[in-house]
């Protein structure tokens, strides 16, 4: 748990919207980054309309190269974002950089859930091909983190309370706007819709936690 005296990086922060919980939850201080600057303006507007721009500042940066000291924060989020990145292990190397000793990590990322099937169902790759994710190597993500400097503290499959209920819920008919034909994308044949991973039960969710040492 973070409190008042802490600053929380967000790394990948999208339009602030879960910087700002933190900050209104715990009065912690956050600095939030994306690579959007379209984001980052979107995201200082609406933490100035909360009345919490004192607390929460949103700037453009690139995740694999963190313009920040060394040990400048105390914790660290990553939502639904080291899955759009280059290198995982390059960010979770800037990651150790910027926490300070103690200092506590916490993300989430996709996978491949056990048993693997091969080949890998169709859905998956289009699912990654179309919004640029990549799925990580769960097996080796313990081995990832030690060699990134940072220490497992959990790692939690949240499958079920995550994607496969987003799914379901995004794949529930909407009257005349639930499907890409209606929206009028006939020829999009490799255009995801969320009903296409509708029981694909190998596509994962994981929750890291971690720690520098
Ligand atoms: C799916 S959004 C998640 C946003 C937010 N964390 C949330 O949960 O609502 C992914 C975010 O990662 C950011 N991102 C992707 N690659 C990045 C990079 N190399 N450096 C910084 N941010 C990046 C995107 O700009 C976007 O803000």
């Amino acid at each position: 748990m973070v409190g008042e005296t802490d600053h929380v990086l967000d790394l990948g922060c999208g339009v602030g919207g879960p910087g700002l919980r933190v900050v209104e939850r715990t009065g912690a201080r956050l600095t939030g980054i994306s690579i959007s600057e379209e984001q980052v303006k979107t995201a200082n507007r609406l933490a100035e309309e909360a009345g919490r721009a004192d607390r929460a500042v949103f700037r453009r940066a690139d995740a694999m190269e963190l313009p920040f000291e060394d040990g400048s924060f105390d914790a660290v989020m990553a939502l639904e974002s080291i899955i759009h990145m280059p290198d995982r292990e390059q960010v979770l190397t800037e990651v150790a950089r910027v926490l300070r000793p103690g200092g506590r990590l916490v993300l989430t990322d996709v996978f491949e859930r056990a048993p693997r099937k091969t080949p890998r169902h169709p859905s998956i790759d289009k699912f990654c091909r179309n919004f640029m994710v990549t799925l990580a190597d769960a097996d080796g993500y313990v081995a990832m983190l030690h060699r990134a400097g940072l220490r497992l503290r959990g790692l939690l499959d949240i499958t079920e309370h995550t994607m496969q209920r987003t799914f379901e819920e995004l794949a529930r008919p909407v009257e005349g706007a639930d499907r890409p034909e209606a929206l009028g994308q006939t020829n999009l044949p490799d255009l995801f819709h969320p009903s296409d991973m509708l029981g694909v039960d190998e596509f994962g969710c994981l929750l890291v936690a971690a720690v520098r040492p």
